[in-house]
């Protein structure tokens, strides 16, 4: 169970860094370009979104079978980088990006005009990447 949980969200990270990257991307050169949002726009975000979310779910899931998630708490291992980014800095932040690219996604799917669809896209999910950025622990991975 710890293994293969630990090996499907060590592949699914390559899919979130791309995917968000592609939407991100997408919005960007759009906006400049001055397209329109089409149905592939909508799924560029989509899809981005959807592997936020498969992440976070098995991400959970991890977190309360790997001995260096939710069993690890202790004050002690508060004093250790690397144990601190596991239990609770890399889990938090990652909480806290998929939030942001989940109501950006949401947000932009009621926006009425392209522009403003493309604005939301690129902020949320950009600042989202940057923050899922900030805390992978690349001491270890890829
Ligand atoms: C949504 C974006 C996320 C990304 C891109 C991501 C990425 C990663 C990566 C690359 C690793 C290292 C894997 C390895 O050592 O091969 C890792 C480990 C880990 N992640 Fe995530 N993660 C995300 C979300 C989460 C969430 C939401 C949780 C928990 C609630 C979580 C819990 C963990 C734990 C506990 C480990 C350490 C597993 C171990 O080595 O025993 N992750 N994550
Ligand atoms: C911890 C688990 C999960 C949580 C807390 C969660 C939460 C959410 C929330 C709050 C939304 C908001 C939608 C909105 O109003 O726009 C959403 C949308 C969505 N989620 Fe998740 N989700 C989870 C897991 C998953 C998984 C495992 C998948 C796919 C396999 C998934 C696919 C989607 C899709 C496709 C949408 C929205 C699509 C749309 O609005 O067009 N989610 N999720």
């Amino acid at each position: 169970m710890y293994t293969g949980s630990k090996h499907f969200h060590s592949y699914v990270a390559y899919l979130v860094l791309l995917l968000v990257a592609i939407a991100v991307l997408h919005a960007v050169l759009s906006l400049a370009r001055k397209q329109p949002f089409t149905p592939a726009s909508r799924k560029y975000a989509l899809f981005g979104l959807i592997a936020v979310h498969v992440q976070l779910l098995f991400g959970l899931l991890l977190y309360f079978v790997s001995p260096m998630g939710f069993s690890n708490f202790s004050g002690e291992a508060m004093g250790n980088s690397l144990s601190r980014l596991y239990m609770l800095e890399h889990p938090l932040m990652m909480l806290v990006a998929a939030t942001l690219i989940t109501i950006g996604h949401a947000r932009a799917k009621r926006a009425t005009e392209d522009a403003r669809k493309f604005k939301t896209i690129a902020w949320s999910y950009g600042i989202g990447l940057a923050l899922i950025m900030s805390r992978v622990p690349w001491q270890v991975w890829p």
